[in-house]
């Protein structure tokens, strides 16, 4: 069974199916309005959301199936102390299919290892947001004809930034892709994101600390929100949330058919004298979120019985028994989840549930 957990999860082959239903979507609405009727999509979300949320809910009732869920844990029995895996046993029974937004890192790895049904990441903390980056891929699709060969910029939070991670794991699969960091010192890409994606996969990068430098060279200028949520520490935030604003004088050393795009909501990042310009691309973006969500769980329910799509298989490797995942914000240190960990491409033991760099003595 084919759950979408990470974007690697999917092969270049499948995520260009589901960017390919997606256009057939957008070009024939009307053919898919009862495709999957008496189906149903569950929305658990831990953690607050407007588009993806409500993008899936959209989605599924286009495709003419039916949507449950809760939008605040607070009303679920987690509340009452149930554990995730236990939730998605009790929910599996009520839906064909599960999307899951939480605040701690590897939930949904968590989840889909006990889930009967397909189970969506739709955002794990700062981890992952795998679906945000097939919205973005259709967008780029969308607005340029193609994603090979594409320069583009990613400005802001790219620490904390899931949107920035699982997008950048996704373009390794295409060809030609220069990418260039824009970000404070505090907030750079972390580093297994550079040297296992990046240097291992061929993708051309370059940092740099002004908007100014970078924007001439840009097809695409991917913005993002510092995001106050993952902060332990508030005046850093308050320091560092204004670092960079993309605003109409900064879009004239642009090219001319670069395109803005950024997985919303913003905050003070983009001014709003932006957002008249053709080359704003984010509000057609979250359109194109409700198009791409359609197309995910019409595959995810098609691939279900064919093991030729089934997971890809996460390595695992032994460790000294007294090994632990150091991140508090990982579920193998908030429910009851074995510890378990991969050697990365660099020969660094991480984490399975979140990626975190593990100390250990061999
Ligand atoms: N882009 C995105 O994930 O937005 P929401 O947090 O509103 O779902």
């Amino acid at each position: 069974m084919k759950h979408l957990i990470d974007p690697t999860d999917l092969s270049r082959k499948e995520t260009d199916e589901i960017i390919a239903l997606g256009e057939e979507i957008i070009a024939h609405r009307a053919e898919y309005s009862e495709r999957l009727k008496g189906r149903k999509l569950a929305t658990l979300f831990y953690e607050p959301s407007t588009r993806t949320r409500l993008s899936f809910t959209s989605a599924m009732m286009e495709l003419g199936g039916n949507v449950l869920g809760f939008s605040d844990a607070r009303n679920s029995s987690a509340s009452k102390g149930e554990t995730v895996q236990d939730t998605i046993r009790v929910v599996a029974n009520f839906a064909d299919i599960i999307a899951m937004r939480h605040p701690i890192e590897g939930t949904a790895l968590a989840a889909s290892e006990v889930s009967p049904v397909p189970i969506i990441n739709a955002g794990d903390g700062s981890h992952s947001h795998p679906t945000q980056t097939l919205t973005d891929l259709l967008t780029i699709h969308r607005e340029r004809g193609s994603i090979d060969g594409i320069t583009i910029g990613f400005c802001g939070d790219l620490k904390f930034g899931r949107t920035v991670h699982s997008l950048i794991k996704a373009l390794s699969q295409y060809k030609d892709i220069h990418v260039v960091l824009i970000a404070p010192n505090e907030l750079r890409l972390p580093g297994y994101i550079k040297r296992d994606v990046c240097d291992r996969l061929g993708i051309d990068y370059r940092e740099c600390t002004t908007l100014e430098e970078a924007i001439p060279s840009l097809d695409i200028l991917y913005m993002t929100r510092v995001q106050r949520e993952r902060f332990l520490d508030e005046e850093e935030y308050e320091r560092l949330k204004d670092s960079f604003v993309l605003n109409a004088a900064k879009m004239s050393l642009a090219k001319p058919d670069m395109k803005v795009l950024h997985p919303l909501p913003r905050v003070n990042e983009i001014a709003t004298d932006v957002d008249d310009d053709p080359r704003a691309a984010y509000f057609r973006q979250v359109e194109n979120g409700k198009f791409v969500r359609m197309a995910l769980i019409c595959k995810l329910l098609e691939w279900k019985q064919d093991p030729a799509h089934d997971m890809p298989q996460r390595p695992v490797t032994s460790v000294p028994e007294e090994t632990r995942c150091h991140n508090r914000k990982c579920i193998c240190n908030t429910e009851r989840i074995p510890y378990r960990f991969y050697r990365s491409h660099n020969g660094d033991i991480r984490c399975c549930y979140c990626d975190s760099k593990i100390p250990v003595s061999e």
